[in-house]
């Protein structure tokens, strides 16, 4: 095998003596393909983030809820968190028990609220209207509430989810509302907590954020748990040594902060964190084969099979992911030139990487799609009835195992009903 252009895999030992051309051939592509033990170091870098000894940290599944990855989540000692029935559903059959997992929900009806009473876990609300439908279809039970702290945070617009502009928690004014609620319907308000949003790669606003919320946790005693939110992020342009989160600054800066709002609190109540991107990103890339190079106008265009139904971000927020060049044949190539990476959908914004400087890309060639662990597969999609991919995992000792099967056609066709007469 020749490898053109592999630093970032090399560095992190990605592959684990497997080749990555081997893994396109034998899985196809796309294909998502899993490092177990980079994962496993995720989940221990946040469970150790802080000394305070009641910290929980709630993986946000929503960023990667595979069945095996769960697995892996939880018996690292994780919890997690839901945003839908979906999700406590894979969330339960991944092993985790109904106390383990912390459903905070947007704008949902009744029915679906009634599910999660049913499953047992722990509920959080996020409007005045819908405590008020969750008193009235469990009055006297346990809620939790998301307050929004009026700090936000995040990598786009779309994923900033606190302060002026967004749908999401309750604003602190209405706190006298929120105790109407809680008395009318006799619930027993058991946690509050907050998101500010996805990807901070500096901890100024969630401390900032935390402290607001810990403002707002002081106004209800008898908590059981204040949950801070996830939003840790990754570096996506580790070519350009783009540095990681200083976790350790962060952490003394967030274990200051729960030791002394346990101290005001006057007892030392659980603290939760609900990361997603940061456990799931960076254990993951996509294996996609280029079927075509050519010229239009002035841009060279390499196209592969990896289109926005396989990975929606570049599309969705103009992300940046990192692409590594993987070849079959020892024809070496040290050349670079600027391409435009793109996929097999029927648009032109079906664009993964835009006027990118990258080793020179022949049909054939293999690219790897770094940092595609968060946020990939749970938003891919049937886009051009294209079928969902495979998902594999390389276990710690270098064996390769199918996690998830690659679409069939008939996949299609699934819950479809076709007329009797036309
Ligand atoms: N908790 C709540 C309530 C959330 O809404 C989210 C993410 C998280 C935790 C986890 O955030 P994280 O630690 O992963 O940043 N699709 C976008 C990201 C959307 C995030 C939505 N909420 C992307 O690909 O960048």
């Amino acid at each position: 095998m020749n490898k053109i252009a592999t630093k970032v895999t090399d560095q992190m030992d990605f592959f684990e003596g497997n080749d990555p051309v081997a893994l396109a051939k034998q899985y196809g592509t796309p294909v998502y393909v899993y490092n177990e033990r980079i994962l496993r170091e995720r989940c221990r870098d946040l469970k150790n983030l802080v000394t305070y000894p009641k910290f929980v940290v709630d993986y946000s599944a929503k960023a990667n809820c595979n069945l095996a990855f769960l697995q892996i989540v939880k018996s690292e000692g994780l919890e997690v968190d839901a945003m839908s029935p979906g999700e406590i559903f894979m969330e339960r059959k991944a092993g985790f028990a109904p106390e383990e997992i912390f459903y905070i929900c947007n704008n949902v009806s009744a029915e679906e609220m009634q599910y999660a009473i049913d499953a047992g876990v722990h509920i959080s609300v996020d409007s005045l209207s819908q405590l008020e439908q969750f008193g009235q279809i469990a009055p006297g039970h346990e809620v939790a509430v998301r307050f929004n702290p009026g700090v936000g945070a995040g990598h786009h617009e779309k994923v900033v989810t606190a302060g002026k502009k967004t749908k999401f928690g309750i604003e602190p004014k209405y706190i006298p509302e929120v105790k109407a609620l809680l008395e009318k319907y006799d619930l027993k308000l058991i946690g509050i907590n907050q998101h500010i949003g996805s990807l901070f790669m500096t901890g100024e606003a969630f401390v900032a954020s935390i402290a607001a919320l810990f403002e707002i946790a002081k106004q209800f005693p008898g908590l059981k748990f204040v949950d801070m939110g996830g939003g840790f992020g990754i570096p996506y342009k580790k070519e350009f040594d783009e540095a990681p989160l200083d976790l350790k600054e962060l952490g003394e800066a967030i274990d200051k902060a729960l030791y002394k709002f346990a101290e005001e609190y006057g007892e030392q109540i659980t603290l939760r964190i609900e990361p997603g991107r940061y456990i799931s990103a960076e254990c993951s890339l996509i294996l996609s084969e280029v079927h075509s190079v050519k010229h239009n106008h002035e841009k060279k265009f390499v196209g592969c099979d990896c289109g926005f139904n396989v990975l929606q971000r570049p599309i969705m927020y103009d992300s940046y992911h990192g692409i590594e060049v993987y070849r079959g044949s020892d024809v070496k190539s040290e050349q670079t030139e600027t391409v435009t990476v793109v996929g097999n959908i029927c648009e032109s914004g079906d664009i993964l990487a835009k006027d990118r400087e990258l080793p020179e890309i022949r049909k054939g060639d293999i690219l790897g799609i770094l940092d595609a662990g968060a946020y990939g597969f749970t938003m891919a999609s049937n886009y051009n009835n294209r079928l969902r991919p495979a998902e594999i995992l390389i276990r710690e000792n270098g064996e390769v195992v199918l996690i998830r099967e690659r679409e069939v056609l008939e996949d299609l066709l699934r819950h479809q009903i076709a007329l009797k007469n036309v």
